[in-house]
């Protein structure tokens, strides 16, 4: 090497010598991560885990796999996982439960949770300073509080009649269910946030799905990369922000464009004492104890978890009912002997129905992404290995509903388990292991 920069003038000795230099600390770096990092003791989930995630799951996390494809290499290689540098999965329910405990110390990672904020103001879902969750839980618990339920009824009982004339024209032919059930479940959740429907029935009656989410969909089959490659992603952000403004091309779709002004136009109207809705979460939410602008970002956050987890979940259900025609005949029999009511605390005292609920909930694992929390500082001891403070670890709760030691068969749909006696055992490990809507300090609020 001393060689080739002594021939050289002096130019070509510095870019030789940078050349060195920077072999030299790819080297340095690649024995590091293999050999001497402190989660150089954890099986890798691929040879290139140690190196960076996206270069072994990327294809699989694209395509929505990785969630399905982690539990294999559980069961090979043990309960903590290597998946990137710095990050660690798990498949443990104790380890589970110490990290989404109250109070727990392992906070969301500001990286994932960032890429949902809406218009640089965070909510619930993507505020990551505890103290600030817990108080916005606080705020949002007024609104999701189990008291509220009967004045939402109508509202719900009025979405499902809409649904079901629509399932009605559908049914002339083959139809999709899960589109059908989401259009359902984006009405009533934006009714519930913004006091008015997002008009996803309409749509669908007119013969398309609601542009906006379709491209939600499209937005989150991306987030790996946002969260792996933030710095070049907001560069493209950037970029097109400004081409879109030169030229007039890309940049926001008119149909964001569109939700954006509807949306903007909700919170006019709740903060507007004559023309507010009845009953909207924007209307006692805005200005009294959140800023009008936090709780437009709570609305448009909500839209996410809350359509699609119970859109999923319903066309699931609704799809097993429908190859089970004894299953469908009994419980139409028990909502007959309960007059179809629809006050919640009686519908909830029908234990077949909530067996299917309940099953439905935990065989399609509507909620089957990986939850990431970080690591406090000073480490952590997790199956017996000390995991350093800032590591990301990550779980998914759709494996524990899964689990078959919990739920022998577990991939298939049956409300029976729940209605069945069985050993105190039994009863106990699978209560123990469902856990749909997470635990603790982030547990789903939508589920109170
Ligand atoms: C079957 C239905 C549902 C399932 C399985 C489900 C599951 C979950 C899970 C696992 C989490 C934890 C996420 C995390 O830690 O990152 C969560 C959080 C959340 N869910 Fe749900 N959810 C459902 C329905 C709903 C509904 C209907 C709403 C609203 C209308 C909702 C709103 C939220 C919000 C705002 C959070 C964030 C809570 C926090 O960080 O404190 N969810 N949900």
């Amino acid at each position: 090497m001393a060689r080739d920069y002594a021939t050289n003038g002096r130019g070509g000795v510095i870019l030789a010598q940078n050349h060195y230099n920077g072999k030299n600390r790819a080297i340095r770096q690649l024995v590091h991560t293999y050999f001497f990092s402190p989660l150089s003791h954890i099986p890798n989930a691929s040879l290139l885990a140690p190196i960076s995630r996206l270069l072994w799951e990327f294809p699989t996390e694209y395509q929505g796999h990785l969630t399905l494809e982690l539990p294999k290499l559980h069961k090979r290689l043990g309960p903590l996982v290597r998946i990137g540098p710095n990050e660690v999965s798990f498949y443990s329910l104790d380890i589970y439960k110490r990290v989404h405990a109250p109070a727990s110390k392992f906070v969301k990672d500001p990286r994932v949770y960032s890429q949902f904020v809406q218009d640089g103001h965070p909510a619930l879902f993507s505020i990551t300073d505890p103290k600030e969750h817990a108080q916005r839980r606080r705020h949002m618990g007024v609104l999701f509080n189990r008291s509220k339920v009967p004045l939402l009824t109508q509202m719900m009982v009025d979405e499902i009649s809409r649904f079901n004339i629509l399932l009605e024209k559908l049914s002339q032919g083959p139809f999709d269910l899960v589109t059908t059930c989401r259009a359902l479940e984006a009405d009533i959740v934006s009714r519930f946030a913004f006091g008015s429907s997002i008009g996803s029935i309409d749509s669908l009656m007119g013969g398309k799905e609601l542009q906006i989410i379709k491209e939600n969909d499209l937005k989150s089959s991306k987030m790996s990369l946002h969260t792996n490659l933030p710095t070049i992603m907001r560069m493209y952000g950037r970029i097109c922000e400004v081409t879109s403004r030169v030229t007039g091309w890309g940049g926001p779709s008119t149909s964001s464009k569109e939700f954006e002004d509807w949306a903007m136009e909700q919170l006019k109207l709740a903060t507007d004492s004559e023309k507010a809705p009845e009953a909207s979460f924007l209307k006692v939410l805005a200005g009294e104890r959140i800023s009008p602008e936090s709780a437009l970002s709570e609305g448009k956050e909500m839209l996410g978890p809350g359509t699609d987890t119970t859109s999923a979940t319903l066309a699931h259900i609704l799809w097993a009912l429908s190859l089970n025609q004894s299953l469908q005949n009994d419980l139409v029999s028990d909502l007959k002997a309960a007059n179809w009511t629809t006050d919640m605390t009686e519908l909830e005292s029908i234990p077949r129905l909530t067996a299917c609920v309940k099953e439905g909930i935990r065989w399609t694992g509507a909620a089957s992404a990986m939850l990431p929390r970080i690591v406090p500082t000073g480490g952590s001891l997790l199956a017996g290995k000390h995991i350093p403070g800032g590591t990301m670890i990550s779980s998914s709760p759709i494996w524990y509903l899964h689990d078959e030691t919990a739920f022998p068969e577990p991939y298939y749909y049956r409300p029976d388990r729940w209605l069945e006696k069985e050993s105190e055992d039994s009863t106990v490990l699978r209560n123990d292991y469902y856990i749909p809507f997470s635990k603790g300090p982030s547990t789903c609020i939508g589920n109170q």
